[in-house]
């Protein structure tokens, strides 16, 4: 390897990896202890790829996505944009928020009652100077699929549907032609069939612009619509990632497990005991093990593995594309 090669742990995909979390930590003080809301994540979105990235509430996914989109800073480890380290001077940040965007995920919130659609995609063109103001705005109207756009140019948030609310909020991050758009639950609000919709835009934004995406949602069955990969995040850390069919049909980490029985179609519910996950209390050993069903049914005393699951940390998963898992008993029953 010569030494202008990445290491091969950091290389996500075949394709060429744009944005990158390196053993990324994002500390926050929280009444006198240390919460560790991301802690510990590598992470890579190729060219043209989406990535989910998924787990229950508080597990810090929104974090990691503020962090990736600058508006964080690291407690330790690095953001890459195309191979280089992400600087926080303003000028830095101004000119990387043009090629990394975020989709906020409710889109009432996201707009300002007070502005036209014009106004509203206008906005990021204005704040870097771009010229063709006019023609911008048009042109993100009708790739987010708000067409003729005249039609919608004076309108104001209240006179349009939710479906084409979000759609305005997308051409906002459109308008500065990003090469990543970061979607914080992109859909939670809509209805169903809105949310299809949506979907099937991001997915058309990818195939004609080669655009790539992480998005970041509760909702699996949204990963495995959108997704090439997904990312399974438990405090603060991706307990498991790979091919979005593989790790959904065949998830080998027992949380991934528990998150994908409360699917309607899953043959057996898995209760999660013990208490909800707490970052300033990140427990010893596997942090998944006071709630784990497979160390508590004694499987993983079975593969004798159970007091590595009690005391023994485990490695950071690399940020690599095929299928992988932080688990002693995956490792140990292949
Ligand atoms: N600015 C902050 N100051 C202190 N603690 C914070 C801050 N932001 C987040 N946290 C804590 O970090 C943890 C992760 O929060 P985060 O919002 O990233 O989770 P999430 O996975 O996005 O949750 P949700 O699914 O509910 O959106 C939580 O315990 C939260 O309370
Ligand atoms: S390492 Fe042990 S405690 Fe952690 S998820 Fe695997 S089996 Fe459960
Ligand atoms: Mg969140």
């Amino acid at each position: 390897m010569t030494e202008t090669e990445a290491p091969a742990e950091t290389v996500a995909t075949d394709r060429r990896t744009l944005l990158e979390a390196r053993d990324l930590r994002v500390e926050f003080a929280s009444r006198g202890r240390r919460a560790r809301a991301v802690d510990g994540v590598n992470l890579a979105v190729g060219e043209g790829e989406i990535v989910a990235l998924v787990g229950e509430s508080g597990c810090g996914k929104t974090t990691l996505a503020r962090t990736l989109l600058g508006l964080e800073r690291p407690t330790a480890g690095t953001v890459h944009f195309d191979g280089e380290p992400l600087k926080y001077g303003s000028k830095a940040l101004k000119n990387y928020r043009k090629q990394v965007q975020l989709v906020l995920q409710d889109p009432t919130g996201s707009l300002n009652p007070r502005h036209t659609v014009y106004e509203a995609v206008a906005e990021g063109p204005r704040i870097h100077g771009l010229p063709d103001e006019e023609e911008i705005v048009n042109s993100a109207l009708s790739r987010a699929g708000l067409r003729p756009p005249e039609r919608f140019l004076l309108r104001y948030p209240h006179e349009l549907s939710g479906g084409q609310r979000q759609r305005v909020v997308i051409a906002g991050a459109l308008a500065l032609n990003p090469k990543v758009l970061i979607a914080d639950e992109p859909v939670a609000s809509l209805d169903a069939s809105v949310r299809g919709e949506i979907l099937a835009l991001m997915l058309k934004l990818r195939d004609e612009l080669g655009l790539s995406a992480l998005v970041v949602t509760h909702d699996l069955g949204l990963a495995w619509n959108i997704a090439d990969r997904v990312a399974v995040m438990y405090l603060g850390r991706i307990v498991e990632s790979g091919p979005v069919e593989q790790v959904l049909t065949a998830p080998r980490h027992p949380y991934t497990q528990a998150l994908l029985s409360v699917l309607p179609e899953s043959p057996e519910r898995v209760v999660l005991t013990g208490e909800p996950p707490d970052p300033t209390r990140i427990p010893g050993g596997c942090r998944f093990h006071a709630r784990c069903q497979v160390l508590a049914s004694g499987k993983a005393a079975e593969a004798g593995v159970d007091a590595r699951c009690r005391g023994e940390l485990l490695d950071i998963l690399p940020a690599s594309a095929g299928a992988q898992a932080a688990c002693y008993y995956a490792d140990a029953t292949g």
